[in-house]
């Protein structure tokens, strides 16, 4: 591996082998979403919790400030919507001298294994590791379901994680599940969990990440399940716990009572 791809992959996956990325791209296909309306707001009380920012550039360049010290995740897939005819019809939307020109860390791109557009989100991934490997430029694949979310179990996510790897991607983000050993011994390469729409409570989110991360991911890329919170800044403290400091699941709990008490100042997201 050469430097620039070793020193992007540091810059993502702390020297613990862990990360936690904060995914803001929700827009590309559902427009101003809950609590996502003015991403720089949603950002500022949990970004320094989080080891990268995934978004795409139209966001970037509009509203997060160019002296953001965390590494960005450039989304490059898309050109679909919530109220199109199939989320899975997307293409590469970004050039690689965009990439560049934004100096991404990495770049992620959706993949919907088993849809009408299997080949051609396949070959998205495909052609874009073959552009951003002659830069050292990792690519995060995303295993995607679009609406079909009764799909996330761990035979399908298996398989599109393998494949995803098989095809380039240096990283692998895709959903949690029970059996999620499964996925992970199957993928050569990391995995990260997203979280998919928001859970009933706070604790469910620090169960499902803290069983992710006993069967062998390195951590997470979730979104909803921390800026939809009524309290933020306290799940994303939880989690940083649970991620980086080895925490289990009550004292994931106890640091997110404490945040959200008060304690330490309010944290309530405001409306
Ligand atoms: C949306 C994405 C998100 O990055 C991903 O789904 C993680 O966010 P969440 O935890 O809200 O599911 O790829 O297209």
């Amino acid at each position: 591996m050469d430097w620039g791809m070793k020193n992007r992959l540091s810059q993502l996956i702390q020297p613990d082998g862990h990360c936690f990325f904060l995914p803001i791209d929700h827009g590309y296909f559902q427009g101003p979403t809950s609590c996502l309306e003015k991403p720089q707001e949603t950002i500022k009380p949990i970004i320094g919790y989080c080891d990268a920012l995934f978004v795409t550039r139209g966001v970037l360049r509009s509203v997060i400030p160019a002296d953001l010290n965390k590494p960005i995740i450039l989304r490059v897939s898309g050109g679909t919507s919530m109220v199109g005819k199939d989320l899975a019809n997307e293409d590469v939307t970004t050039s690689i001298e965009e990439i560049i020109r934004l100096n991404a860390s990495a770049v992620g791109v959706s993949v919907f294994v088993g849809s009408e557009y299997e080949h051609q989100t396949l070959m998205n991934l495909s052609k874009l590791v073959n552009s951003c490997e002659n830069y050292g430029i990792p690519v995060m694949a995303v295993t995607a379901v679009g609406k079909e979310l009764e799909k996330r179990d761990a035979r399908y996510l298996a398989l599109s994680c393998r494949i995803a790897a098989e095809l380039g991607a240096r990283v692998v983000k895709t959903y949690w599940c029970e059996n999620f050993e499964k996925v992970v011994c199957g993928c050569p390469v990391p995995v990260v969990m997203a979280g998919g729409p928001k859970c009933e409570t706070e604790k469910e989110v620090f169960e499902f990440v803290y069983d992710g991360m006993q069967k062998g991911a390195i951590g997470i890329n979730l979104g909803r399940n921390v800026w939809q919170s009524e309290h933020p800044q306290a799940v994303a403290a939880g989690l940083q716990a649970i991620i980086h400091k080895g925490a289990d699941v009550k004292k994931a709990s106890e640091i997110f009572q404490e945040l959200k008490n008060g304690r330490k100042g309010s944290t309530k997201r405001k409306k």
